[in-house]
């Protein structure tokens, strides 16, 4: 209600935005008091490894999507330095269109094109900015689009910004988005527009593949276009480490494939590849890289040096699955359940309250020295708790087995009720 206050001459909301933020401070944001700076916001220090400081302790740290180790590798420390050394900060000023082109942002689109099989690549500054404009710029209001349920939230941010009709199918089941292409197909044939498919090569939470081959399958019956965000699966999936949809045999069949180097390419900016023309349609139509500033010389400089490693260094990519296969399987030998993945990303299941989930996480941190990330409810259902793991080429076998041992004997002490309270403690 307005209200006029005749002594300062001013209109009043009856509710002030502030107060209205401090009653709700979001779905994680609400458990800021007691895990600000432990559970969210820690602050590992050191060099990116797998041993790593918190809270001045070494910890053996499983939450990094540094998949091929090379945020700390030699050749990629000395490229990223020369880089910064030769070109400074900001090199070069202003957007690509504009002012910001360089012929070495020009060399790495090329060599990225080449090595995920696409006639040609644009480089993004940010994989989720990247995303949202992607989805922004190729539908418009005629169009449909159709994505998996448990897409990221870069794909569903993107969606927003989308005016025509979307259909979400249940996650990675091949009937219900069959049942959705036939409503989309339906309502384009009267809108006169297309279709956009959307999905994940490997879902970062659970660690499974999104069904590339069965979806592509689906082009014989309906005519659409598919857009894969492989985020997790580049560098790591596939014969070359190409991504999920070279694991699949189906590279022709994405249309439109995205990926960041904030995972295995551990640096910063992403890329989207796909026809020559279509990523020239990109490049003039992406806004987040229209009105921003192009991607700095030596994230790019370390982004050649990053790819070449991936394709002259295999064995970073076998180290890497070496750690995981051994972890994977040493968790489920002891009982304990990591879901449906196929991929690195390894979820490890179990039952108990966002009380029970800290208390867990704490033990592991402070009494097995064990730094992996928690994912609670509202993330997740109710009742459920997701620790998640990330294996690395630079792990060891000595500490897959610690690890195993630690989750073992925690995941016992949860089953006793050890772990049991009815409010989080402050830490
Ligand atoms: C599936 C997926 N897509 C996109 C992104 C965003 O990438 P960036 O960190 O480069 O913004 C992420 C990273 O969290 C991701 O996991």
């Amino acid at each position: 209600m307005w209200e006029f206050n005749e002594s300062f001459n001013q209109y009043f909301l009856a509710v002030d935005i502030f107060d209205k933020l401090r009653k709700s401070m979001g779905p994680i944001g609400q458990y800021y008091k007691e895990g600000h700076g432990y559970f969210a916001f820690p602050k590992l220090e050191g060099e990116i490894k797998p041993w790593m400081t918190f809270r001045g302790k070494e910890v053996l740290t499983w939450s990094l999507n540094n998949y091929l180790g090379l945020a700390n590798h030699p050749e990629v420390r000395k490229a990223d330095a020369e880089g910064a050394a030769q070109y400074g900060m900001a090199y070069p000023m202003g957007a690509r269109m504009m002012s910001g082109q360089t012929k070495l942002h020009e060399e790495l689109e090329a060599k990225l094109a080449a090595f995920v099989g696409k006639p040609a690549a644009y480089l993004l500054n940010y994989g989720y900015q990247g995303m949202v404009s992607i989805i922004d710029a190729l539908v418009s209001r005629n169009d449909v689009v159709v994505y998996d349920s448990e897409s990221h939230a870069c794909i569903i941010d993107g969606l927003r910004l989308f005016p025509g009709k979307r259909f979400v199918y249940a996650h990675n089941d091949m009937d219900s988005l069959r049942k959705q292409l036939i409503h989309a197909t339906r309502l384009a044939e009267k809108t006169g527009g297309g279709i956009l498919v959307i999905t994940e090569g490997v879902f970062g939470m659970a660690g499974d593949l999104g069904n590339l081959k069965d979806i592509a399958a689906l082009k014989k019956e309906f005519s659409f276009r598919l857009l894969v965000d492989d985020a997790h699966g580049f560098g790591t999936m596939g014969k070359t480490g190409a991504g999920t949809a070279e694991h699949f045999g189906v590279e022709d069949e994405v249309d439109i494939l995205f990926s960041t180097f904030a995972k295995s390419g551990a640096g910063i900016g992403a890329f989207v590849a796909a026809e020559e023309d279509i990523v020239m349609y990109l490049a003039y139509n992406l806004r987040s890289q229209i009105f921003a500033k192009s991607l700095p010389m030596p994230m790019v400089v370390g982004a050649l040096k990053r790819l070449e490693i991936m394709q002259t260094q295999p064995q970073l990519k076998e180290n890497l699955w070496t750690i995981v296969n051994a972890l994977q399987k040493g968790l489920k030998e002891v009982g304990l359940d990591i879901g449906k993945t196929e991929s690195p990303v390894t979820p490890v299941y179990m039952k108990g309250n966002v009380p029970e989930a800290t208390n867990m996480v704490f033990d592991l941190r402070e009494n097995y020295s064990i730094f992996c990330s928690i994912v609670v409810y509202p993330v997740i259902p109710k009742g459920q708790i997701l620790l998640r793991l990330i294996p690395t080429a630079v792990h060891t076998l000595d500490d897959v087995k610690l690890t195993i041992n630690a989750f073992a004997e925690c995941a016992q002490k949860l089953k006793e009720g050890k772990y049991y309270a009815e409010k989080m403690s402050q830490i």
